[in-house]
């Protein structure tokens, strides 16, 4: 196979999975399409239009999360696109979304950071990007020089670029509308990150429930590699680099990253343990650099204006810009960017205009059904890693999701440990059979059917789920648990006779 030739088992669709590939996965054959979201903005939403909701939780298979939280509760990719605003000094992620966005090349312009970073060896791009102090977007906040570093650091040889575009996360629509509305920066991204790291090959995993989203960004790279900023001699020079897009098939478990490679690679894709980390053996057990798409999207900006630059927006620990994406209970719903360091109350009050008629929060989530809730009297807490993280929340992906009085604590409960049980890929005891327990225990509760012993039950397998998860689903669900009864006890323990 020569460098740029793609494994033979994805070389594009249509892909015939294994059988016991295939059970894993909820979607194998698309079967997505015109189907109604049951993803947790539109739990939160389901007042608005009960009979949707229902109709959403009578599909079989289920279907999570369609990008449309602006709309919820919501059917299908039918409604308008959502409004975008950028609250920052500076654009650098929504800068070129909303108004059908920059498609082609002819809209983006040429490649200039790409041309500069060639212009430059690789170690300095490797060094803007320590520089920048930009941290992983798609969840973990992981720094990404010291995740290119590593990669850069492996012997010569094949390395992959992966983008996680999974986006999986209810609440989130962030990453739906970048590569829908801007694929070329995550590709010139990609091709960026590929020079820096030494590797000739990248992959885009998008979830089937993205259909445009797939097709832009196919066009663009057939488009990028028309115009030879992929293939071999890129820019003149002696870089060779080309992409491929993976269409996933409905798996949320599938935006983990050893879950994903795994993927790729046409394997049953049960999270994996780690170390080795996939930056030492990733995907075909070659080191591989996989970034979540609005974190490589920050890349050309960081090129082009300097580590330091992006370094002089935010704070604290965290640096540059977060998109973030508002659901339908907000009064003004949409795509926002802002500068590290507002306050959710500021997110929830002043750009989300706060609740549509007059609602009353509950709570919010920030980041998807995996991460702690905000209650009210916490929401002057500055969107931060680490002061997120200190209340037990976490900036996630950056969807939010506002919760008002239609919202029962208890169904919040249920609702989210149902997804967990769902999606749960079913390798470690506490998440697969733990997490449907505790649904069941809460399905109880609201039905006025539990016990004090049946709390103390759901208080042990939150403690397991903690203790004894292989990946941050399992950790995550007993994060957002935890926030629950600690911050809900008034709602959650009148329910336990
Ligand atoms: C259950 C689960 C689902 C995840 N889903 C996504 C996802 O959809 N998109 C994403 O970028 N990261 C997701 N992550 C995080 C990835 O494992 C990984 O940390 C991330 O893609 C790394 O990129 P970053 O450093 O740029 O954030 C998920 C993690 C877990 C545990
Ligand atoms: S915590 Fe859940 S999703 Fe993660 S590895 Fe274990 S069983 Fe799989």
């Amino acid at each position: 196979m020569s460098r740029l030739a793609f494994h033979p088992a994805i070389a594009g669709p249509p892909l015939t999975l294994a059988a016991d590939v295939e059970s894993f996965y909820h979607l194998p054959h698309g079967e997505h399409a015109g189907k109604a979201c049951q993803g947790t903005a539109c739990f939160a939403a389901r007042h608005l239009n009960p009979a949707l909701w229902a109709e959403a939780n009578a599909q079989n298979p289920r279907v999570y999360c369609l990008g449309e939280c602006f709309a919820a509760p919501a059917k299908g990719q039918t409604n308008p696109r959502p409004p975008v605003k950028v609250f920052s000094r500076q654009g650098i992620v929504l800068g070129r979304i909303g108004a059908g966005g920059a498609r082609t090349l002819a809209d983006y312009g040429n490649y200039a950071a790409l041309a500069k970073a060639l212009q430059h060896p690789p170690e300095q791009v490797l060094a803007a990007v320590e520089a920048s102090g930009l941290r992983g977007r798609g969840g973990a906040g992981f720094p990404a020089g010291r995740k290119w570093r590593a990669v850069a650091s492996q012997p010569a040889g094949e390395k992959y670029v992966v983008a996680n575009a999974d986006e999986g996360d209810a609440g989130a629509y962030i990453d739906r509308y970048l590569m829908e509305d801007d694929p070329h920066a995550l590709i010139e991204a990609m091709i960026v990150a590929g020079y820096a790291v030494g590797a000739s090959k990248g992959y885009i995993y998008v979830r089937l429930e993205y259909p445009l989203a797939n097709s832009v960004l196919r066009a663009a790279i057939a488009e990028a590699r028309a115009a030879g900023w992929l293939g071999p001699h890129i820019g003149g020079k002696n870089f060779a680099f080309d992409l491929e897009v993976y269409t996933g098939h409905g798996s949320y478990v599938c935006g983990e990253e050893t879950s994903l490679l795994r993927s790729i690679e046409g394997k049953r894709p049960e999270v994996m343990a780690r170390p080795p980390y996939p930056t030492e053996r990733g995907l075909f057990d070659q080191p591989t650099l996989l970034n979540n798409v609005e974190t490589l999207v920050n890349v050309p900006w960081i090129v082009t204006h300097g580590g330091e630059a992006y370094a002089a927006l935010g704070f604290n620990k965290s640096r540059g810009t977060k998109a973030l994406s508002l659901n339908s209970l907000f009064n003004q719903p949409g795509l926002y960017e802002v500068e590290f360091g507002v306050t959710v109350r500021h997110i929830v009050e002043e750009i989300g205009g706060g609740l549509r008629g007059g609602g009353k929060l509950k709570g919010v989530l920030i980041g998807g059904p995996i991460i702690g809730i905000i209650p009210p009297h916490l929401i002057d807490t500055p969107l931060g890693f680490e002061e997120l993280a200190a209340i037990g929340a976490g900036v996630g992906h950056g969807g939010v999701v506002a919760f008002d009085e239609h919202t029962s604590i208890p169904e919040l409960m249920e609702h989210v440990f149902s997804f967990g049980a769902y999606e749960s890929c079913g390798k470690c005891t506490p998440c697969r059979s733990g997490s449907g327990r505790v649904e069941e225990i809460f399905a109880n509760a609201v039905a006025g059917d539990a016990t004090k012993a049946d709390l103390q039950e759901g208080r042990d397998l939150v403690a397991a789920l903690k203790l004894a998860s292989l990946c941050g689903h399992g950790t995550g669900l007993a994060r957002f648990a935890e926030s629950i009864l600690n911050y809900y006890p008034q709602e959650i323990e009148p329910c336990f006779k």
